[in-house]
């Protein structure tokens, strides 16, 4: 039989610098890599687009089983990096019903890896807690708001859009009071989770520390 893929776990709040870390990752060990906030952004900008509302579980839940296995696979990422539609994806991510429809595709990357890849480096806000419990590493990322939300304004002026920081600070409190306090799959680090603070680490130095840990889990 086929051995079992390798599954990293990366999970954490808005511009903690899990996305970073764990393309990463992936790279470094050769697997593939699955942003599932991109899929709860493909369903919040679909019920926008349709002129629905994201809070109404009904139309959200309906957006979410329109995606395709293609949509889903290769989501139109510089459309979905604004700040409007991770409010509007933030609002769909409440509902259990729109988890349940993005469960199956995620549990599948993790399961059959694409490309025949030997591992899953997957990052999202609940993937060692409910996407993959039994991952063989998890990762928790964290920074102090303050500076998340600098990084945030950094990375949208980088794109020429304008930023202003009081505001990035204001969306970003919101966004993750709303992640951490939802009834389904909140955002907390699972048991087993290494929480990695990257309030005063750059890049390269998260980089390290999560590989590190890593490797001592192999041993
Ligand atoms: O990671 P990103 O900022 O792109 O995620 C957008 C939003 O999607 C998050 O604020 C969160 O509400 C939701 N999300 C989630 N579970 C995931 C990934 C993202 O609830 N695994």
């Amino acid at each position: 039989m086929a051995e079992r893929p390798v599954v990293i776990a990366v999970d954490g709040p808005a511009a903690s610098g899990k996305g970073t870390l764990a393309r990463r990752l992936a790279a470094h060990l050769g697997y593939a890599h699955l942003d599932t906030g991109l899929l709860y952004r493909a369903v919040g900008a679909a019920v926008v687009a349709g002129g629905g509302d994201p809070d109404d579980a009904g139309a959200a839940a309906g957006a979410a089983r329109a995606l395709t296995p293609a949509d889903m696979a290769a989501p139109d990422e510089a459309r979905l990096r604004t700040d409007a539609v991770a409010d509007a994806a933030g609002r769909v991510a409440a509902h259990g019903a729109v988890r349940d429809v993005l469960f199956r595709f995620q549990r599948g990357f993790a399961e059959a890896p694409p490309g025949g890849a030997k591992g899953a480096v997957i990052d999202g806000r609940d993937i060692g807690t409910v996407i993959c419990p039994d991952a063989d590493a998890k990762i928790f990322v964290e920074a102090e708001v303050g500076v998340r939300a600098e990084r945030r304004v950094k990375e949208l002026r980088e794109r020429g859009l304008d930023a202003i920081h009081a505001r990035v600070l204001q969306d970003m409190k919101a966004r993750d009071a709303r992640d951490r306090s939802r009834s389904v799959a909140p955002l907390v680090p699972a048991d087993d989770a290494f929480v990695l603070d990257t309030t005063a680490l750059d890049a390269d130095a998260a980089f390290a520390k999560a590989l590190e840990f890593i490797a001592g889990r192999n041993k």
